[in-house]
């Protein structure tokens, strides 16, 4: 990461849910690298609260130096003594209004230790149940409020909703408390490395950015596959599914940052103004079209392992969308997510058109998002030897030759950015509720139970109905053979349908 302009302000971040997954895997870690950096305000506070009265600064710390160590080679140990230091331990129960007195007592303390008005950062690792609490505990105690300057701000975690309805609810109930300006709602991929080079890809390469149309693009297809099942998260996966958890968020996000105009010039504001242009001019789904629009699928063993034998909800999603704007009427985008599928890889890949009418593999241009992150071009090129037969070759730029290939995690950069407050890699509750609006037929539906239920085996891409839905638009689906950054550039080939059952 680069040296962060100006010095970052004395920061107090607050972690709800500080025993919880995402503090020991994500946010402690993700301190650990920015204090080693050097990415830290001089002035920076972290506050654990947990409401288990046996957890201690040690007990966190030592669960993420094991988490961390999973990953890398060597953990710091200095690091972690001198992150010790800035951090220190509430127990109390955040749904509990007394105890935010107390809360607010050690952060007033803070601010009198070092004489210096700290911004506040409330981060609510927490369950979505329990975020109105919080919410509102905050506000009635006064910890909301922003004297002599110093920053308020809520950074909260997906999901946002669970359904346009609870989503509206959610952004009324905080505006009671917090202004737009205060609230960070985190989509951790907006923050990914890739993600944000997407932007500055297209909007400063001007052979890209004039190809970037439908006069030139055939079809758009966004891909987020994960190997990993739903890894024994019944409870938390049962009320939500694909659709909600992927597509809802990062998905639609991604859409709406590969898509969008150029915002101009290029700041927070504008990016969001141009992200929710495209994400409105998403044409709306008809209820009796959902069928053909969108495919559900889950995976065989999903039944099980919930221990509901009648659950129909999708652990695989593929749509198909369309931005009906003068840059991009008529072009299909057909975005699709899954668990336990053959390879994890998120990729957007724009398919040309072949103007040739020599029919011709069509060129393609792939941002992989992650891993072996990078973006690649797919051309024609002739084949050496003594006939004019084509092959297709790849130039592309990888992040681990280009680069050192060591990136910030996307936690990293969410902290950075909540800390110097720039809202522009979070989601504002437009977009939010948009993106809710979007899929609010397809949400209705499947959940009356109206739409097909397809069902795959574990290690493949997919349901075959997914293949039909991409060749219903004239389509197929690419593989995660990509031919970005890949081991082996020459195994880029089309996937196989493979053989599902229907419900
Ligand atoms: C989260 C979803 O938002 O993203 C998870 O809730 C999913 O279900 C995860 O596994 C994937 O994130 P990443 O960064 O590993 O692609």
């Amino acid at each position: 990461m680069e040296e962060i302009q100006n010095a970052p302000p004395a920061t107090a971040l607050v972690i709800f849910g500080s025993t919880g997954n995402l503090a020991q895997k994500k946010l402690i870690p993700a301190l650990y690298h920015l204090l080693k950096g050097g990415y830290l305000p001089h002035d920076f506070s972290v506050v654990c609260v947990a409401r288990d009265n046996t957890a201690t600064v040690d007990s966190i710390v030592d669960k993420a130096k094991s988490s961390l160590a999973r990953h890398e080679q060597e953990v710091d140990e200095s690091v972690f003594a001198r992150l010790k230091e800035r951090m220190q331990m509430i127990i109390m129960d955040s749904t509990n209004q007394d105890d935010f007195h107390s809360l607010k007592n050690v952060l007033d303390s803070i601010d009198e230790y070092s004489q210096k008005k700290h911004n506040r950062l409330f981060y609510l690792a927490i369950p979505p149940a329990i975020f109105t609490s919080v919410i509102s505990c905050l506000g009635n105690v006064g910890l909301n409020n922003e004297e002599e300057g110093a920053a308020r701000r809520i950074l909260v975690e997906k999901p946002f909703g669970t359904n346009l309805t609870s989503a509206k609810e959610l952004v009324g109930h905080i505006a009671e408390h917090f202004g737009e300006q205060q609230v960070y709602r985190i989509d951790h991929y907006l923050a990914k490395e890739t993600a944000q080079n997407l932007l500055a890809f297209r909007f400063n390469n001007p052979i890209i950015e004039d190809l970037w149309g439908r006069q030139f693009i055939d079809h758009i297809q966004i891909t987020a596959a994960e190997t990993i099942d739903i890894e024994g998260r019944a409870d938390f996966y049962e009320g939500m599914g694909a659709l909600r958890d992927l597509v809802q968020s990062h998905l639609l996000q991604l859409l709406a940052l590969t898509m969008m105009e150029v915002p101009q010039p290029l700041n927070s504001e504008n990016i969001h103004a141009e992200k929710l242009a495209i994400l409105e001019a998403v044409r709306p789904i008809k209820f009796n079209h959902v069928d053909e629009t969108a495919v559900r699928g889950q995976y065989k063993g999903y039944r099980d392992e919930t221990g509901n034998q009648e659950s129909n909800v999708e652990t695989f999603a593929a749509l198909h969308l369309e931005v009906a704007n003068s840059r991009w009427g008529g072009v299909p985008v057909l975005v699709r997510t899954g668990k336990a599928l053959a390879d994890k890889m998120t990729e957007i890949t724009l398919v040309f058109r072949d103007r040739t009418r020599r029919k011709v593999e069509p060129n393609l241009l792939t941002i992989r998002i992650q891993p072996n992150e990078g973006i690649g071009i797919r051309l024609q090129a002739k084949k050496p030897g003594f006939t004019d037969d084509l092959q297709p070759v790849n130039m592309d730029f990888c992040y681990q030759t280009s680069f050192d290939g060591v990136q910030p995690d996307a936690y990293e950069r969410v902290l950075v950015d909540a800390i110097i407050g720039d809202q522009s890699l979070f989601a504002t509750s437009a977009e939010v509720l948009r993106c809710w609006e979007i899929l609010e037929p397809i949400i209705d539906v499947w959940q009356q139970d109206d739409s097909q239920l397809h069902f795959y085996e574990k290690g493949t891409w997919g349901p075959e109905s997914a293949f039909e839905l991409a060749s219903s638009y004239g389509c197929e689906w690419l593989s995660n053979t990509s031919h970005v950054c890949a081991v082996h550039p020459a195994d880029f080939q089309k996937v196989e349908a493979p053989q599902t059952d229907t419900m």
